[in-house]
C-alpha cells in the first residue's frame, strides 16, 4: 500500500464498492457528462440530445465570456497531426515483473543503493554499507524525475537524447529494507540507538542528479559513474531560503539565526523543471518527520488539539507524534554532530529562543527548491514565494516572450487545494547568467493562487476563479484583523501568508480537492490536467461530517469548529463521488488561453473505476480500468500517460496507460471508443507504485520509475523479471521499443 493510504487512512478495502450517489444534484452532473459524450459520439437518444443542446448552448455561451476555444493556446513544443497508439494493450497482472507492449524491454537503469562514484563498490542489498556512503549511492523510492540532455561540450541541449542528466526525486524510504535485520536497532527500552542507521536513512532520501550515456547501437542507458555531474542531494545538504519568506522570523532556528538558510529537502514526491534549465524538487509530506516533546510522552499517542488543528491548516509541525522514523530520539547521542538529530525536535526549548532551538525546523520545509542539475557545487534554493503546502509537483504553463512565467501546483492532501503561481517578471528567452540566478528574477516575486472550481446551476457552465493570496486581499485582510478569528494575525504579511498558505486558502474558499497529485499542461493547447487520486474524507451531503477530520485523531478547537461549520466537504461537481474511491482527473482552461488568466473553464476527463464498478461514469473496459489515478504526463507528441498508487481492480499491480486528450467541454474520455482513447501500456511488480516519467526528446526511450516494490523485483538489476532472491529495490527503469522506433505513437 502507498504510503499516502496509510498517513491518511484513505484506505478503501474494495476498489469496486463505490458509493452510488443518490443526489439530484449528482444525477444531474453526471447526465450532464454522459450527455455531453453522448452528443459528441453520436450515439445518444433523442431526448438526450435535446437536453444535450441546452446544455452545449451554455458552453458556447461561455466561450465567448472567455475568449477563443480551442487549440490556440500557449504554443507548445507538440507536433500536430493525428494521435493514435502504436503499442498492443497490456491486460492487468499480478507478476512480479514490469510489463510493457509486445516488441518494447524495459531495463533497470538505476536502483536504490547503486553507487554514483568509482571510489564504492556495487551495492550489497545486504545493508551492510556504511550510512554515509549514501552521500555517493542511489537514495530510496524513485518519484518525479527530469531528463536534460547534454551536448558533447556537456552543456544542455533540449535535443540531445544519447547523454544527458537524469534527476530523479527520492520520496520517502523503505526501513525493513534497508539495513542488516527487517528491524531498526533499538535499545532495551525500546529507543533507536544506531547512530549510522539514522545517517543513511537521511540520506536515502532527497534527489539524485546522474549522467547518463545511451548506446546507439543497442539503445540501452547507463550510468557513468565517474561523471563529474553526479551529485546526491539529502535530507543534509546546505539550502538557501529564497523568496518573500526568506529572513522571516517564523524561519528562523538555531543553525540559520537569520532565516536565510537551511538543511536539507524531504519527502521529495513529484517535480518540475523550468524553461531556464533547471530542476524543481517539492517537498510533500514533510510534516511527518518532526517529532514534538510535548506529545511523545502522551499514552494516547494523540497530537494535541492545537498541533493538530496547526497542522490540519497550515502543515505546521507533527502529524506523527514522535516523528515518523523517529530521527529525533538520537538527539544528544555522543556521537550526533551539529543537531543532525536534534533538529527534528520542533518543540520549543524551556528558556531558549528562536534561534537557538529548531521549533521553526518544520516551517522549513514544504516548498519548491530549485536545483541547477549541471553544477553540483550551486546551493539549492527553496522558492518561498510558491508557497508552503505538501507540494505534490510543479508543472511550467508553456513559457511565452514578454508573458509572465506560470506554474501549477497541486496540494496532496485529503481536502486540499490546486494553485498556481503568477511571476511579477515577464518572460524573456535566452536568459544567461547562472541559471539559479536566472530563477531568482521569475520565482522569487510574484503571485500565488488558489483555485476554486463552481457551478453554475442553471445553466451547468463550469468555471472557476483564481484566488490571489496576498495581504491586499481585502478578505484575508478581514480575517486578519478580526481579533474573533482563530485566524487573526497570521495574514498581516506576505511571508506568514505564505508559510500559512493552507490556511489562507481555506479563508478564501478555495475548493477543497479530492487529494491533487499531479499536474500536466497539453502542449496541444495549453490546458491543465490534474489527477485527483481518491478521499476518502469527501462525505455525502447528508452524512457529511465537515469536523470529522479536525475533530479525530487530530483534535480540534471551538473556534475551529465553528469556522468549519459551514464549510462542505459532501460532494460538489468538481469532486462528485463521495467517499471518491477511485479518483479522477480534471482539466481546465484558462480564460483566452492565457496561463496568467483570472478565471477558467473545467470539466472532467475521465474518472478511475473497475470495468464491473457501479460508478464507472466513464465506460472503462478491460484494456484501461484504473483507480487511484497519481503520475500524470504529457510527452512532446501530445499524448496523456497516467499512473497509478493504489489497490488497482481484482487485486491487480499498479499500472501506467496513455490517453489521448481533447479539450474542455468534448466529454471526456469517449465511453463508447475506450480503445483508441485510453490504452494500459505498462503493470509493475509486486506492491509498487509507478511513478516519475520522462522520454528523451527523440521518444525512443522512455523512463519510468518504481517506487516501493515489496516482492523481489529486480533481482537482477540487467532485468525486468523478478530473480531467485534479494530484496527488492525502487529503480528508474528505461522502456524502449525493439525496433528502435518512437515510443506511444508515431
Ligand atoms: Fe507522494 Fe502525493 O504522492
Ligand atoms: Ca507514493
Ligand atoms: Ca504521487
Ligand atoms: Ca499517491
Amino acid at each position: 500500500m502507498s504510503e499516502e493510504h496509510l498517513l491518511t487512512g484513505s484506505a478503501h478495502s474494495d476498489a469496486t464498492a463505490e458509493r452510488v450517489v443518490t443526489r439530484e444534484q449528482m444525477t444531474a452532473w453526471i447526465e450532464q457528462l454522459v450527455t455531453r459524450r453522448g452528443v459528441l459520439s453520436g450515439a445518444t437518444t433523442i431526448g438526450l440530445a435535446g437536453l444535450a443542446g441546452l446544455i452545449l448552448g451554455g458552453c458556447e455561451g461561455q466561450q465567448g465570456d472567455t475568449g477563443p476555444a480551442g487549440p490556440a493556446g500557449p504554443p507548445g513544443p507538440a507536433a500536430v497531426g493525428p494521435l493514435e497508439f502504436n503499442f498492443k494493450v497490456v491486460s492487468l497482472n499480478q507478476f512480479d515483473q514490469v510489463t510493457v507492449p509486445e516488441g518494447h524491454s524495459a531495463h533497470v537503469l538505476y536502483a536504490y543503493g547503486d553507487p554514483i562514484s568509482p571510489d564504492l563498490g556495487e551495492y550489497s542489498n545486504l545493508g551492510t554499507e556504511s550510512g554515509l556512503e549514501w552521500d555517493h549511492r542511489a537514495g530510496d523510492n524513485h518519484d518525479g524525475m527530469h531528463f536534460f540532455g547534454l551536448n558533447e561540450a556537456g552543456e544542455l541541449d533540449p535535443d540531445s537524447s544519447n547523454r544527458g542528466i537524469l534527476c530523479v526525486n527520492h520520496e520517502y524510504i523503505n526501513q525493513p529494507l534497508m539495513h542488516e535485520s527487517a528491524d531498526v536497532s533499538r535499545d532495551l527500552d525500546g529507543v533507536r540507538n544506531s547512530v549510522d542507521e539514522v545517517r543513511k536513512e537521511q540520506r536515502a532520501h532527497g534527489v539524485s542528479c546522474i549522467e547518463i550515456v545511451r548506446d546507439d547501437a543497442t539503445g540501452r542507458f547507463t550510468v557513468v559513474q565517474d561523471s563529474p555531474f553526479n551529485r546526491r542531494i539529502t535530507a543534509l545538504t546546505p539550502m538557501d531560503l529564497n523568496g518573500p519568506a526568506a529572513g522571516s522570523d517564523l524561519l528562523v532556528t538555531k543553525y540559520s539565526p537569520d532565516g536565510m538558510e537551511g538543511r536539507g529537502t524531504l519527502n521529495n514526491c513529484a517535480n518540475g523543471y523550468t524553461p531556464w534549465g533547471t530542476y524543481l524538487t517539492c517537498e510533500e509530506n514533510y510534516d511527518l518527520y518532526f517529532r514534538d516533546e510535548r506529545t511523545v510522552d502522551d499514552e494516547s499517542k494523540e497530537v494535541p488539539a492545537e498541533i493538530g488543528y496547526a497542522n490540519f491548516l497550515a502543515g505546521i509541525g507533527v502529524r506523527v507524534p514522535g516523528g515518523r522514523y523517529e530521527w529525533a530520539t538520537l538527539a544528544g547521542h555522543p556521537e550526533e554532530q551539529d543537531d543532525e538529530f536534534g533538529r527534528f525536535n520542533v518543540a520549543p526549548m524551556p528558556g531558549l529562543s528562536a534561534d537557538e532551538d529548531y521549533r521553526n525546523e518544520g516551517n522549513q520545509f514544504g516548498y519548491i527548491v530549485e536545483i541547477d542539475p549541471l553544477d553540483p557545487q550551486a546551493r539549492p534554493r527553496k522558492r518561498t514565494a510558491l508557497g508552503r503546502f505538501a507540494h505534490e509537483g510543479v508543472w511550467p504553463a508553456y513559457p511565452v516572450d514578454g508573458q509572465p512565467v506560470v506554474f501549477y501546483m497541486g496540494d496532496d492532501d485529503q481536502l486540499q487545494f490546486i494553485y498556481k503561481f503568477v511571476s511579477a517578471a515577464t518572460y524573456a528567452a535566452g536568459s544567461t547568467g547562472a541559471p539559479l540566478d536566472t530563477g531568482d528574477g521569475y520565482l522569487d516575486e510574484g503571485t500565488l493562487f488558489v483555485a476554486r472550481f463552481d457551478t453554475d446551476d442553471l445553466t451547468g457552465r463550469q468555471t472557476g476563479v483564481w484566488i490571489p493570496l496576498r495581504p491586499d486581499n481585502p478578505e484575508l485582510a478581514a480575517v486578519n484583523g478580526d481579533a474573533n478569528s482563530p485566524f487573526a494575525g497570521l495574514f498581516g504579511t506576505l511571508d506568514s501568508i505564505l508559510v500559512h498558505t493552507r490556511a489562507a486558502a481555506f479563508v478564501l474558499g478555495a475548493t477543497p480537492m479530492d487529494r491533487p497529485e499531479w499536474g500536466a499542461v497539453n502542449p496541444r493547447n495549453g490546458e491543465v490536467y490534474f489527477t485527483l487520486t481518491n478521499n476518502s474524507d469527501r462525505r455525502g451531503f447528508e452524512d457529511a461530517d465537515p469536523l470529522a477530520r479536525v475533530a479525530g485523531d487530530e483534535g480540534t478547537r471551538d473556534e475551529v469548529t465553528e469556522f468549519l461549520a459551514d464549510r462542505e466537504f459532501g460532494e460538489v461537481a468538481s469532486n462528485p463521488r463521495g467517499p471518491n474511491s477511485h479518483g479522477h482527473i480534471i482539466r481546465l482552461r484558462e480564460n483566452g488561453n492565457e496561463p496568467a488568466a483570472l478565471g477558467f473553464a473545467w470539466d472532467i476527463f475521465v474518472f478511475g473505476s473497475g470495468a464491473d464498478g457501479s460508478a464507472n461514469f466513464s465506460g472503462l473496459t478491460a484494456d484501461n480500468e484504473f483507480t487511484d489515478c497519481d503520475g500524470l504526463w504529457f510527452d512532446s507528441a501530445g499524448l496523456l500517460w497516467v499512473q497509478t498508487d493504489g489497490r488497482q481492480p481484482d487485486g491487480n499491480h499498479n499500472q501506467m496507460l496513455a490517453a489521448v486528450p481533447g479539450k474542455v467541454d468534448d466529454g471526456g474520455i469517449d465511453a463508447g471508443n475506450n480503445d483508441v482513447s485510453l490504452r494500459r501500456f505498462l503493470v509493475g511488480p509486486q506492491g509498487c507504485e509507478v511513478t516519475g516519467i520522462d522520454m528523451t526528446p527523440d521518444r525512443r526511450s522512455m523512463f519510468v520509475n518504481i517506487q516501493h516494490p515489496n516482492g523481489a523485483w529486480p533481482a537482477d538489476p540487467d532485468a525486468t523479471m523478478a530473480g531467485e532472491s534479494g530484496r527488492a529495490r525502487s529503480a528508474t527503469i528505461v522502456i524502449t521499443r525493439d525496433d528502435g522506433g518512437p515510443i506511444g505513437t508515431a
